[in-house]
């Protein structure tokens, strides 16, 4: 596997010793002329190219913010690439239950206070990669990790081991675009203080990248499902759906991803570091919640009958939605050309039947 970093970009520059003056100087605007030819350069090199560069092993240490469930499986897919990983939780059960599956953890918490502490910090500031994986809170009006430890992150980015920070977004923010597609071209129209926080938040990470060099990448993610986490999942636990859920269940358009298709993308933005760059992680199916349960019923009736007698509740639940809400769903297709132009992703999952169907054929062996 193969990275390049911002500083291979200026390295493999013809013109690097007039680029190597300028950035003594480190004034704002010769940062930013580092990191517009960093990006015109890594564009203009081909993929293969790319893939190729040098990988050191001390060029593979990833800090995550939120070892959740992207977190954990893009943790997990590092670590059979002999990466050292290292990342943050909010609880000590989570904290606990993330080191025993081999990763070490440590305890952040924005909402008890709970921070890192110096010892800690050290293994942020030895990061070569970065994922910041934790949802950003209303009352914040910003990012959490950066208004936490923005001051380390700077010292982080400014650090010529860096290569790569990737934000984790959501789809989300373009907000309601009445049924239209749209792509990360398209205004950002946020309908809540949790998508007002969230484009926010990203403005902040592009401005680090900005003022610093640093290469950011912003992952604008679908609804992530995968084992454990999925309309099979759902329709087989006993507490039924929750309003929101049967609420998104009345869209026309939902975005999803599954997370296999989540951790090749975020591995495709690492062998291609173009900074500050915007990715929509979707599918190619933004089909109505509905359809995407309707085909899990069938599954499970299909492939795990003995499971069937456990949707039934549900089913009922679902039967009692009552419209009112219906007016105000915010509605938009997510286009995936970019993550497949850019990065040349081939989804793993393009819909959601492959993907529920690798879900169960898991469940039933
Ligand atoms: N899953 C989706 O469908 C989806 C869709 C679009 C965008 N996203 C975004 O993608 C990111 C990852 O998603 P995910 O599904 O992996 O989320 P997740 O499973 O909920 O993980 C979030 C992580 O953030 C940590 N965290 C939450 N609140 C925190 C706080 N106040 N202080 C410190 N840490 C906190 C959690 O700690 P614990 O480990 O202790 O729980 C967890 O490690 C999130 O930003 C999410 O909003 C997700």
């Amino acid at each position: 596997m193969g990275s390049l970093t911002l500083n291979d970009c200026v390295a493999s520059d013809p013109s690097r010793s007039l680029l190597q003056r300028l950035y003594d100087r480190k004034t704002v605007q010769v940062q930013t002329l580092r990191w517009k030819i960093a990006c015109r350069v890594t564009m203009s090199m081909g993929v293969k190219e790319r893939t190729s560069s040098l990988v050191r092993m001390e060029d593979k240490r990833v800090f995550i913010f939120g070892v959740g469930y992207v977190g954990l499986a893009f943790a997990r897919h590092l670590h059979s690439q002999a990466w050292n990983i290292s990342g943050t939780c909010s609880s000590e059960d989570r904290r606990i239950a993330v080191q025993e599956a081999g990763f070490q953890t440590f305890l952040f918490n924005s909402n008890d206070g709970t921070n890192l502490s110096e010892e800690r910090i050290l293994a942020l500031q030895n990061a070569t990669h970065v994922l910041v994986s934790i949802p950003p809170v209303a009352e914040l009006d910003g990012d959490l990790v950066l208004s936490t430890y923005k001051e380390q992150i700077y010292e982080l980015a400014r650090n010529t081991n860096l290569h790569w920070i990737a934000y984790l977004s959501s789809t989300g923010v373009y907000g309601d675009h009445h049924g239209e597609w749209v792509d990360e071209r398209s205004e950002a129209m946020p309908v809540d203080k949790h998508g007002i926080a969230r484009l926010n938040a990203e403005k902040e990470w592009l401005q680090l990248g900005h003022e610093t060099g640093a290469c950011i990448q912003i992952f604008r993610l679908g609804g992530v499902y995968g084992p454990g986490r999925s309309a099979i999942d759902t329709l087989l636990r006993s507490e039924g759906k929750s309003f929101k859920q049967r609420k998104r269940e009345r869209r026309r358009y939902t975005s999803r991803i599954h997370i296999s298709d989540v951790v090749q993308v975020l591995m495709a933005g690492i062998k291609s570091p173009c900074p500050g760059v915007i990715y929509n992680v979707v599918d190619d199916d933004p089909a109505p919640r509905s359809e995407v349960f309707s085909h899990a019923r069938d599954l499970i009736h299909e492939k795990l009958p003995h499971l069937s007698h456990l949707m039934e509740q549900n089913n009922l639940e679902s039967a009692n939605v009552q419209d009112w809400y219906l007016t105000s769903s915010p509605e938009k297709r997510v286009s995936n050309l970019r993550i497949k132009n850019e990065l040349k992703i081939k989804l793993i999952h393009p819909t959601y039947r492959s993907g529920l169907e690798a879900i169960v054929n898991g469940m039933s062996q």
